[in-house]
């Protein structure tokens, strides 16, 4: 029987439905910086633009130029971080390539409290001690939570293969989904024979951005598979996965696009709302 799908773009409008009350009573506000012109990067911010729209939730996009100085960047973001009607912000990433080695300065600069992106120390610690403490959770993989947790599929006692380490997808992942009883193996780019661990997965989630890259020989029946990674060719936008095909073992898979994309953009909007939430307590 081929897989159900896991439709992450139901989970994200569910979701933004339910946020609307919010914004509209609390009336958060989130910025996006882009720097320079990468052409990812400006789909990303579009979708992210479009559901701030959708939900009425006040947005800015602020476009840099691509050969900004660091300290400009750095007087950007201290700006956002002293405007008092900014709710929270986000630079987009990669930044260009003369800004890159800088990208941990830049994060450790952005007041946790507006940190909606949640790739700071102070909330990613958070987020490792206990899901009770993920206030700002890093949102792609606060978005794979939900659409688990939306199609009641139980992670506790599962093995849980995540094939990517990076600190905004692989290694976040991993500690949320430890902290929820799995057991979790991570692989990457280094890993010897990765088939021999996604064989063994019982829920299989990717995030290295190469198509195919997961054929059907390389996965247990019945599997679950959380499909992050995003490519780009002719045709359009790819998953990691090589869908057709793994899509007749799996048991449940999420499509590219409308997977876990939207929940990506539907996370952070939430963390938004959550900031406001307490930025407001802090000032009663
Ligand atoms: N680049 C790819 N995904 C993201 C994201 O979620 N946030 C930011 N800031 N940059 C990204």
């Amino acid at each position: 029987m081929p897989a159900q799908i896991l439709s992450g773009r139901e989970v994200a409008d569910q979701l933004l439905d339910s946020l609307k009350p919010q914004i509209e009573a609390m009336n958060p506000k989130l910025v996006i910086v882009q720097v320079g012109d990468d052409p990812a990067s400006s789909s990303y911010i579009k979708q992210k633009l479009k559901s701030c729209e959708k939900v009425g939730l006040r947005h800015e996009h602020r476009h840099l130029a691509a050969d900004i100085s660091f300290e400009d960047l750095m007087k950007s973001v201290d700006a956002l971080n002293e405007d008092s009607d900014v709710t929270g912000f986000i630079v987009q990433l990669p930044l260009p390539s003369h800004l890159e080695s800088h990208a941990p300065q830049l994060i450790r600069a952005i007041d946790p409290k507006k940190d909606v992106d949640g790739f700071g120390a102070y909330n990613l610690g958070k987020m490792f001690l206990s899901p009770e403490f993920e206030h700002l959770p890093p949102a792609t993989p606060s978005g794979v939570i939900e659409i688990l947790n939306f199609y009641k599929i139980p992670v506790e006692g599962k093995h849980v293969v995540v094939v990517g380490r990076s600190n905004i997808v692989g290694k976040p992942l991993a500690v949320m989904l430890l902290n929820r009883g799995a057991t979790v193996t991570v692989c990457h780019s280094k890993t010897k024979d990765l088939a021999h661990f996604t064989k063994q997965a019982d829920i299989l989630c990717t995030a290295v951005g190469k198509a195919k890259m997961i054929t059907r020989d390389m996965v247990r029946p019945g599997v679950v598979i959380i499909d992050i990674g995003v490519s780009r060719d002719a045709e359009g936008l790819k998953g990691d996965v090589d869908f057709e095909n793994v899509k007749e073992v799996a048991s449940a898979i999420t499509p590219v696009p409308g997977g876990v994309g939207p929940m990506t953009v539907a996370s952070l909007i939430r963390n938004c709302v959550r900031a406001k939430e307490r930025q407001l307590e802090a000032m009663a």
